[in-house]
């Protein structure tokens, strides 16, 4: 029910059960409603309530393990954490035809990020800018300041741009660090250092610096990713037909290649979510260097080579970590880093990649021969079945019966879990 008065003073100083007492008042929660928005299964109390603000308790989401997964030559099983059926069943399809020749090929760069300065009050920005050049290694040894750790562990700030931009209240002098972050996904590092370089550079200049942060996109911290599929493998060359052409829709569209991107994001976000990354700067990053030309583009595209086989690419931006944040602190991220037993952030990079192409491969591959409905009424049947109140086995068969007859509803899903069960009862 809707609140009268969302104004709670003082709640974020409660304790998590005061919290939920307050709300449970308020809305007309149930004794059991609040044992269930409590019931905090593979996360603690504590670490929730450290993690963000005015916690009541925790949302389980279900954790499935993509198989098949041949990178670079080497196996990995992959946790991925999404709400959406078919996605986990779909990139394990994938996977399973991209085994060969060491399977799916990947590479990361440096896991550079950029930090911006935005200067404002200039009225001479292009001379400025060369004054902000001139003190790049004053500079740059400040920000490195901040972080002796990263910087020996070969991390830092290498590198300084400098850009003049033309804005609606005129030119405005902004500069870019450049910072290799290791493992980390790196906004910490980058902001702090950016925020300390920030009054040198007003003294440099005699300008006024507003934003201080990193830009997610991160155009320095690609990944590749690049595969080759046999057509005896998918059905023949006509799949592959079908695929290149879905890719130039893409292409040439907009409109398609935001949905095509959106399945690539299926498979990178899953992965994203399961290891406890900051999935929004990824989505971020992904759309805007899709853009980059001016036109929304696919991150993908797929071609046929001179035997007809097809081969796909892949190239994004891709800022994680395995250090800090929610990688660090939440027990089932740490978990999922342990499941694909990797051990780096570019390797984690690479896999993400991997299961992003891989997931788009899936999503073209249904599209260009039978459409995706197929499979995702399956397994709409089976949540109909279950919400109907069948068991998981039960669950398989209502799901069969109902996709056989065509008639997928709640409500038929409700008759056959009656019929079945009486039956077995009887
Ligand atoms: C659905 O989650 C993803 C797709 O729409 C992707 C695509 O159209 O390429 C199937």
């Amino acid at each position: 029910m809707p609140v009268e008065n969302s104004r709670i003073p003082g709640f974020y100083k409660k304790t998590v059960e005061e919290r939920l007492d307050i709300i449970a008042q308020l809305v007309g929660l149930d004794e059991s409603e609040k044992k269930l928005i409590a019931s905090w299964g593979n996360l603690d109390p504590a670490i929730a309530d450290a993690m963000i603000e005015n916690v009541i308790g925790v949302m389980a989401y279900p954790m499935g393990i993509a198989v098949n997964f041949k990178i670079n030559g080497k196996d990995y099983l992959v946790p991925m954490v999404i709400e959406e059926s078919s996605v986990v069943a779909a990139a394990s399809n994938a996977a399973k035809v991209m085994r060969r020749d060491g399977g799916i090929q990947t590479v990361a760069t440096d896991p550079i990020m950029i930090a911006q300065i935005q200067l404002v009050n200039v009225k001479n920005p292009f001379y400025v800018k060369m004054k902000i050049i001139e003190h790049k290694d004053e500079i740059l040894d400040l920000a490195n300041k901040q972080d002796p750790v990263l910087v020996r562990l070969g991390g830092g700030a290498k590198d300084l741009e400098v850009r003049v931009l033309d804005s609606p209240l005129g030119p405005m002098v902004v500069t870019h660090l450049l910072v290799d972050v290791r493992d980390a996904m790196g906004a910490n590092a980058v902001n702090t250092m950016a925020e300390k370089v920030a009054p040198l550079i007003e003294r440099i200049t005699g300008g006024r610096v507003y934003l201080r942060i990193l830009s997610n996109l991160a155009d320095r911290r690609l990944v590749r990713a690049w595969v080759k599929v046999y057509k005896e493998d998918i059905g023949g060359e006509e799949v592959v037909d079908g695929i290149v052409a879905a890719s130039a829709f893409a292409w040439a569209d907009p409109y398609r290649a935001a949905t095509h991107n959106k399945g690539i994001m299926n498979g990178v976000i899953a992965v994203a979510l399961a290891t406890g990354q900051d999935h929004r700067a990824l989505e971020a990053g992904a759309h805007s260097y899709a853009a980059k030309t001016g036109v929304y583009k696919p991150l993908s595209t797929w071609e046929k080579d001179e035997d007809g086989n097809l081969v796909g690419t892949l190239e994004m931006p891709m800022a994680v970590g395995i250090v800090g944040g929610a990688t660090k602190v939440h027990p089932i991220a740490r978990l999922a880093l342990k499941i694909m037993g990797v051990s780096t952030a570019k390797e984690l990079a690479e896999i993400m990649a991997a299961v992003g192409l891989a997931q788009n491969f899936a999503a073209l591959r249904a599209l260009a021969t039978e459409g995706i409905q197929r499979g995702h009424m399956k397994l709409h049947a089976k949540n109909l079945a279950l919400m109907a109140g069948a068991t998981p086995e039960l669950a398989s068969r209502v799901a069969e019966i109902m996709v056989s007859e065509g008639r997928i509803t709640f409500d038929r899903a409700k008759e056959l879990v009656e019929e079945l069960t009486g039956r077995e009862q009887s």
